[in-house]
């Protein structure tokens, strides 16, 4: 196989090309544009690999073993949600609204990806890091290792369904809980359907952790509450029903994509 032939294959994958290319080689896609010489044998065997795992469905960020998120690039792989672009914007509001020397929790952490954001660009904050999944945590661990942010972070296995009295005043939640409703779960694409069912079914109406954090916060607040919520884009009518007050915020795509509750809402 020359380059050039490895230039067209990594075109086909579309927005992920120039990614997909800096995993295979140390060279820019455009370089490989005209290059007729011949592919290191170990390089075209390591493409042959991914493009069989691509086509069995696989994500390709579990494929590389990381994603890009804000202005991390994080650990992930099979056992955990990928993050996604559309959570930046929670971590936007976090980090510009966020009381000074907050305490808060990244409830339903995953990766860990909202905590690292956060205290990275907020160095007088401190996370409590929880989530259900052994998996998500050790994650969580790594990312945040990464970074060199574990000294401001807890990092605790937590059911948001049991109970809540373990768990310290905080001065925000943060969450991108599993949000995604019965029905839309059997239209999933197969490679989003590689992805932990329990880091994105949120209940038959998807609203069930929603429903949970708002009762099981009450009061557990050491300042006027603030909890940041992502949810789906066409939930907002659903969470003003179940939180009047609340504010929504669109992504950069101009859907509606995070609620923040405020005060003694
Ligand atoms: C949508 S993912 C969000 C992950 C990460 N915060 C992000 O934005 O990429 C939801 C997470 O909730 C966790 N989870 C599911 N059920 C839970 C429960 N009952 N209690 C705590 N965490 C739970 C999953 O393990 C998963 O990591």
């Amino acid at each position: 196989m020359t380059y050039k032939e490895l230039y067209k294959d990594i075109k086909k994958l579309g927005d992920d090309d120039a990614a997909y290319c800096r995993y295979l080689l140390d060279r820019s896609l455009p370089e490989l544009r005209q290059d007729e010489s011949g592919v290191p044998e170990d390089t075209a065997a390591k493409h042959a690999e991914c493009v069989k795992r691509l086509r069995d469905g696989e994500p390709l960020q579990y494929i590389f073993g990381y994603a890009p998120f804000y202005d991390t690039e994080l650990y992930c792989g099979p056992g955990v949600l990928i993050p996604r672009f559309d959570t930046e914007i929670l971590v936007e509001e976090a980090i510009k609204t966020l009381p000074q020397n907050a305490y808060f929790a990244d409830l339903c952490c995953g990766t860990g990806c909202i905590a690292a954001a956060v205290l990275k660009h907020r160095p007088d904050t401190a996370a409590l890091c929880l989530d259900i999944s052994d998996t998500a945590l050790s994650y969580t661990e790594r990312n945040l290792g990464k970074y060199g942010l574990t000294d401001r972070a807890e990092i605790r296995k937590f059911d948001v369904f049991s109970s809540w009295d373990s768990l310290p005043p905080l001065d925000a939640i943060l969450c991108n809980p599993p949000y995604i409703n019965e029905k839309d779960m059997e239209r999933l694409p197969e490679n989003v359907k590689r992805e932990p069912f329990e880091a994105l079914y949120g209940g038959k109406d998807g609203l069930d952790f929603y429903r949970r954090v708002l009762s099981a916060s009450k009061g557990r607040f050491r300042r006027g509450t603030r909890i940041i919520f992502e949810i789906g884009y066409d939930q907002a009518a659903a969470l003003k029903e179940l939180c009047p007050g609340c504010e929504i915020k669109k992504d950069y795509s101009s859907n509606d994509r995070i609620c923040i509750i405020r005060g003694s809402e």
